[in-house]
């Protein structure tokens, strides 16, 4: 995702977490504030093409190498390449946050890793091979050309929101508060929000992860490329069914990424106050 689904994905974790998950992680971010999660969000992001962190280049994407929309499918083994990928990266950013003999700042840092990958791998064309996850397919938003990665991590939220200008804190707050009401009790997904947590295992974070894959990756046949890579190109996507389809699925799936967080950032914190 862009800025906007990481920082709304954080805030919405913020809003599931227990007490002692908050109270752990606010001291191990040295962060305070309501916006402990928030902060770190894109910070994955700013290193990602820096020369110091190039070598996390591939741990925002599984790259499966599927055939939408007639096949969609992750499998590890074949589409976790030999660099990583959100996948692997999930593993061992969980295992070092959980590593006690580890120093705070390689837990801090790994602390930030999950919060972001854990948002990525919610983002369709995050866990898909087509054209380098959408980056090379042409197509038009409002008029002006784009391609269809960037409209999945940002234009189709952005234009939910009505635009964000150039803040994404204050539209970021706004998503995530109605997110939080459609999750909790008598919003549209409380019947399945427990659904959504079913099976989540710390004890192995790839298998948990890639059900979260698989099921983003479903999307890309569904709603990304309805009707394959080739036929796209050149469309208009911000109006129209498209578009609608769009914003559902990626209202869906950034409030399933937000209480997944908060429900792997409980778990952990368990985990660690259980050995403490
Ligand atoms: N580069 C290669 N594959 C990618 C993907 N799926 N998402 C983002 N960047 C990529
Ligand atoms: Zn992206
Ligand atoms: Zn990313």
């Amino acid at each position: 995702w862009g800025s906007l689904g990481h920082i709304t994905t954080a805030m919405v974790a913020t809003n599931f977490v227990q007490p002692e998950t908050a109270s752990y992680f606010k001291v191990l971010l040295r962060n305070d504030t309501e916006h402990y999660l928030a902060g770190v969000a894109t910070w994955a992001d700013s290193i990602r093409y820096t020369k110091w962190g190039r070598f996390t280049a591939a741990f925002h994407f599984i790259d499966a190498h599927d055939s939408p929309p007639t096949y969609c499918g992750v499998e590890f083994d074949r589409d976790c390449k030999e660099n990583g990928c959100v996948v692997s990266a999930l593993q061992n950013y969980t295992s070092q946050l959980l590593d006690g003999e580890l120093v705070a700042w390689r837990r801090m840092q790994a602390a930030k890793f999950v919060i972001h990958f854990l948002g990525d791998i919610h983002q369709p064309l995050h866990t898909e091979d087509v054209a380098k996850g959408g980056n090379g397919i042409h197509v038009l938003w409002n008029g002006n050309e784009v391609n269809l990665h960037h409209v999945w991590d940002s234009s189709i939220a952005e234009q939910m929101l009505g635009g964000i200008g150039r803040k994404p804190y204050p539209a970021a707050l706004e998503w995530s508060a109605n997110l939080t009401a459609e999750i909790q009790t008598g919003g549209k997904y409380a019947a399945q929000r427990e659904s959504w947590t079913k099976g989540m295992m710390l004890d192995d974070p790839i298998q948990t992860s890639m059900g979260w894959a698989t099921e983003s990756n479903s999307f890309v046949c569904s709603a990304v490329l309805p009707e394959g890579p080739s036929a796209i190109v050149g469309q208009e996507l911000a109006l129209g069914e498209y578009f609608q389809r769009a914003a559902e699925v990626t209202e869906l799936q950034v409030a399933r990424g937000g209480y997944r967080l908060a429900k792997w950032l409980d778990l952990i914190a368990e985990r660690i106050n259980a050995q403490a």
